[in-house]
């Protein structure tokens, strides 16, 4: 048995931190507490509606929830604000003017001195005056309208934040591109946006080296053109002073020229925007090839996250946090950017890799800034676990009071290691469940539970107030505690995206529809399990898609990526348990006639996935040359007989979960696979 599953049941695993004593709120019983939050609709709603009469509002609602068309919910109807004005103006109207609102650290490091080259700090203030510019640079040079879809392609330098709250501030919405996708990725993101300009930089830093960006986006502008997409503009900005950069004077502008005659002192009217009008789109992995288009309101997402940054990461002025994610995925959106300046946190920012130059860089940024709360990832975790602990031991982390980490399942041997060896065994700590789709942290462990709920080690912790998650079965009903099933939210939470992005029915089809006969169930794609204590733990996906090194990447990609490719007949991709990634791809290929399997061949494909997805999934990909890919009667690929394969489990009864396979024939694939995988491994 796994050692998570141990851990439900047993008393001992439990634990709590001496500090929590003095933080926790004052509520005598959370679980009390909790189900009065979400006892009937009104309850939601006024627990809701309490956090957002905390935040500014140029106009109140007319109405908190609006369910009357499910799953389109409405939150906060009739409302006004705007998510720049919340992050800046509304700051300095508080009095956090010259308050730090970003530290900002570069990757390139001096050895000598020990010491980032770069490390920049921005008072709010700093922000509001550079993100006017901008917009008023958006605005006055190239017509960015209200609605207006703007691509960013671009790495984490403060440009970034600045470039999201400026389209923010006019009304405009953004669609971020992750850094390491590819051309042909980038082309899909920007055309499916509707995107007329992209923002990107020369390059970025990573592990010392210099990456291109811009020649990416030519790259992928051409796609667009060739499918007739026209991008008119495309804003660069100079980080890495890469010599030659290809440079089409009529559409590209360095973002420096592009904001150099306006004044310092220019301020740009904040759009009022609707609660439910568009902050952004982010696009993200499915079970199909197309990517989906996860559309986000302003209002309740603004109360989502404010509540969570509240709630979970328990943020003070005072306090230092640092969400080392990167701002291409949701969790960058959500905690790096808007969450921690809605609430006038001063946040860190890390343009590069962990590991550089040495791999004590993240325990020496905490150090250095003395940063008190901090959201990782399993993934860095366990990498940075392997080295040794003297790398941690040489830095004084004793500033570090919270620490979360998010994005797939921390095994509880990781959890263990930061909660003794960063945490002191003495901050809280959890791992904080959430999607794109949710837009905000829905479980966690956090200083209002300390009281009665001990953590235990790997857990997702106890459900926020207001938002009702279920565990349920084939059919829909609760499963017992302890008993796998379907990870399904019950009840609208504010910070939910609307729909996907111009398909309201692909909204309906992929996330409401598995049980309706149950009743409107969000249908998260995971599969978790409740223990007898109320905890939640979420075990990973239910469905192809796979989650390397914490990045959602869907299997359906992979594959319609594979057979772009003249060589590749068909192809299967499945997860493959790692111990650092969680997972990475293994890509069953059987190749068309004519072609033979070889290294160079194999070299070959691995490259042409960089083209295509990008160095996310070939960097970690297996391309394993086979002759059949096992399908069921209706041309399913078999994908846990894969999956059973790759991890070496036994096929045991994987053959009844694939309706119409034939035991035999799932038996025969099986041990072909298994020998076509060990011959490849010698
Ligand atoms: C997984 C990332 C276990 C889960 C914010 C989910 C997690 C998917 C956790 C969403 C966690 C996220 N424990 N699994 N704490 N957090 N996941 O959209 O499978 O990139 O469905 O959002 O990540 O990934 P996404």
């Amino acid at each position: 048995m796994e050692e998570r599953e141990r851990i439900y049941d047993e008393f001992e695993h439990y634990i709590v931190p001496s500090s929590w004593k003095d933080r926790v709120w004052e509520i005598e019983d959370y679980k009390k507490f909790y189900e009065s939050t979400i006892k009937d609709k009104e309850a939601i709603e006024k627990w809701w509606e309490g956090w957002a009469n905390k935040l500014f509002w140029f106009k109140k609602w007319d109405k908190v929830l609006d369910d009357s068309n499910p799953p389109f919910y409405r939150w906060f109807v009739g409302a006004e604000t705007n998510l720049a004005y919340l992050c800046l103006d509304w700051q300095i109207e508080q009095g956090r003017k010259n308050k730090v609102a970003l530290i900002w650290e570069g990757e390139p490091f001096d050895e000598m001195i020990r010491r980032p080259k770069e490390m920049r700090k921005f008072t709010f203030y700093d922000l509001y005056r550079r993100t006017n510019r901008i917009a008023y640079a958006l605005k006055e040079k190239l017509g960015v309208k209200k609605g207006e879809i703007l691509t960013f392609y671009l790495p984490m330098i403060p440009e970034l934040p600045e470039y999201m709250l400026a389209v923010q501030r006019i009304g405009a919405s953004h669609s971020i591109v992750y850094s390491g996708f590819s051309a042909l990725a980038l082309a899909e993101r920007a055309m499916a946006a509707g995107s007329r300009i992209i923002v990107t930089a020369d390059g970025l830093y990573r592990r010392g080296k210099i990456i291109p960006l811009k020649e990416v986006v030519d790259e992928a502008i051409e796609i667009c053109e060739e499918r007739g997409h026209k991008i008119e503009k495309v804003i660069v900005v100079k980080r890495t002073n890469r010599p030659a950069i290809p440079w089409n004077r009529r559409r590209d502008i360095w973002h420096h020229e592009f904001i150099r005659y306006i004044s310092e002192n220019v301020r740009v009217e904040t759009e009022r925007m609707g609660s439910e009008d568009i902050s952004y789109i982010l696009y993200t992995s499915g079970t199909t090839g197309a990517p989906k288009g996860a559309q986000h309101s302003i209002g309740g997402y603004a109360v989502g996250l404010y509540t969570t940054m509240k709630l979970i990461f328990d943020i003070n002025p005072d306090d230092i946090y640092w969400c080392a994610a990167d701002i291409g995925w949701v969790t960058g959106h959500s905690y790096i950017v808007y969450g921690p300046l809605m609430t006038g946190a001063t946040a860190v920012m890390y343009e590069g890799a962990p590991d550089y130059p040495k791999p004590d860089r993240w325990w020496h940024m905490i150090e250095r800034f003395g940063v008190s709360v901090f959201y990782t990832t399993p993934t860095a975790v366990r990498a940075l676990m392997k080295f040794p602990l003297d790398y941690v031991k040489k830095h004084d982390l004793s500033t570090l009071r919270i620490i979360h980490s998010v994005g797939e399942p921390i095994n509880p041997e990781a959890f263990r290691w930061y909660y003794t060896n960063l945490g002191r065994e003495d901050v809280v700590a959890s791992s904080t469940w959430w999607m794109t789709e949710t837009g905000q942290m829905l479980t966690g462990h956090f200083p209002g539970l300390g009281k009665i709920f001990p953590l235990k080690p790997g857990t997702n912790g106890y459900p926020i107030p207001g938002v009702k998650l279920e565990v349920v079965d084939e059919d829909g009903n609760p499963c017992e505690p302890g008993e796998r099933g379907y990870f399904v939210i019950t009840s609208p939470w504010p910070g939910m995206f609307m729909t996907l992005y111009k398909d309201p029915k692909r909204y309906i089809d992929v996330y409401w529809s598995k049980f309706n006969e149950k009743g409107m169930y969000f249908y998260t794609g995971d599969y978790a399990v409740k223990d007898k204590d109320g905890y939640i733990w979420v075990l990973g996906r239910a469905d192809d898609v796979l989650k390397i090194a914490g990045h959602r990447i869907g299997t359906a990609e992979v594959e319609s990526a594979m057979i772009l490719h003249p060589a590749v007949a068909e192809s299967a991709c499945v997860g493959r348990p790692h111990e650092i990634k969680g997972e990475i791809p293994y890509i069953f290929t059987v190749l068309k006639q004519g072609f033979i399997p070889s290294p160079d061949l194999e070299g070959e494909l691995k490259s042409h996935l960089r083209n295509t997805i990008g160095p996310i999934v070939a960097s970690d990909a297996t391309v394993l040359f086979v002759d059949m890919v096992p399908k069921t009667r209706s041309g399913k690929i078999m994908r846990r007989l894969l999956k059973a394969v790759v991890s070496g489990a036994p096929l045991g009864d994987t053959t009844t979960l694939e309706d119409e396979a034939a035991v035999e024939e799932a038996e025969k694939a099986y041990e072909y696979l298994k020998k076509a995988m060990e011959k490849a491994e010698k």
